[in-house]
């Protein structure tokens, strides 16, 4: 009963046009039910089957580095992280060869950013962290603008629209964090708030980058720093949430304005890859 409830819930032509607005907190909550019963770790080992990372299974490898740095997962989430996470590597993998550095906007506690490194030295032994750029607040999210709002559904069923980051309310520090990455001591931790921090950046080539800053204003400022420094042949993925719109319309309003190709996968991730033909517009 309860899960024919939820199901119905879930089925968007069961919904009545006055319902057809999508409530992020109650889409998760669904999910998070119908999750909470099912046997989670046995879809991962079925999805995940034969994915290795440097001879390691690729969930032993990701569950390592979010318990690791104390990264929490929910039902609702696991599928989206070990998902999103597996494109992200085949992406970075495919661009490891290319000139330049690599970067993470919004590591939050590292877990993403220590799969890549431990992905980066699977293929080159001697890594060490060195030209892997973690860039985040390590206090918080910044303050949600109009366009990160999402709807929230009142008593009487109308929709009001809130923000749905609180303000630099992270439980991390950059040491924190440094302490999670012992085995790649050269890697660059870049604390400060985006845009500003992106000025303290080298002046470098940027071959594979990482938007995972969840509102609208850090995405666009970080796409519009790192797409005219990107090698051609660079990927930028961005990740994608119901809780972040804002991210996507930043992604989207970037990509139309320069007549950007990109894609977008199941998991809500925004990819581009910079065609050489676009490389020298800047
Ligand atoms: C969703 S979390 C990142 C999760 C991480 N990539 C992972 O896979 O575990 C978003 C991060 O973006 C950071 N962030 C949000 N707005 C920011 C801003 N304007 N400047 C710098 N960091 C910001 C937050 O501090 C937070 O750590």
């Amino acid at each position: 009963m309860v899960f024919k409830k939820l199901l119905a819930a879930l089925q968007p032509e069961q919904r009545t046009a006055a319902a057809a607005v999508e409530f992020p907190l109650e889409t998760e909550a669904l999910i998070n039910r119908l999750h909470d019963s099912a046997p989670l770790d046995e879809h991962l080992r079925i999805l995940f089957d034969g994915v290795t990372v440097g001879g390691e299974n690729y969930v032993d490898l990701y569950r390592r580095c979010l318990t690791g740095t104390g990264t929490p997962v929910t039902p609702f989430n696991v599928f989206h992280r070990f998902q999103s996470r597996r494109d992200l590597l085949q992406y970075f993998f495919a661009t490891l060869d290319l000139p330049g550095a690599r970067a993470e906007c919004g590591t939050y506690r590292g877990a993403t950013a220590l799969l890549l490194a431990h992905a980066w030295r699977s293929r080159q032994p001697a890594f060490a962290g060195d030209g892997l750029f973690l860039i985040d607040s390590f206090v918080g999210t910044s303050a949600s603008g109009e366009h990160d709002l999402i709807p929230v559904r009142n008593d009487d069923g109308t929709a009001r629209r809130e923000a749905f980051f609180p303000v630099a309310k992270a439980d991390i520090s950059p040491e924190l964090v440094r302490s999670y990455f012992r085995e790649f001591p050269g890697v660059n931790i870049c604390a400060g708030w985006i845009p500003p921090v992106l000025n303290t950046l080298p002046e470098s080539a940027w071959a594979f980058v990482h938007l995972d800053v969840t509102l609208y204003e850090p995405t666009l400022a970080a796409l519009e720093h790192f797409f005219p420094r990107l090698t051609p042949g660079g990927v930028i993925i961005c990740d994608g949430s119901i809780f972040c719109p804002g991210a996507k319309k930043a992604w989207d309003e970037f990509c139309t304005r320069r007549n950007l190709p990109f894609i977008v996968l199941g998991n809500r991730e925004s990819i581009l890859i910079k065609q050489p033909s676009v490389a020298a517009k800047r």
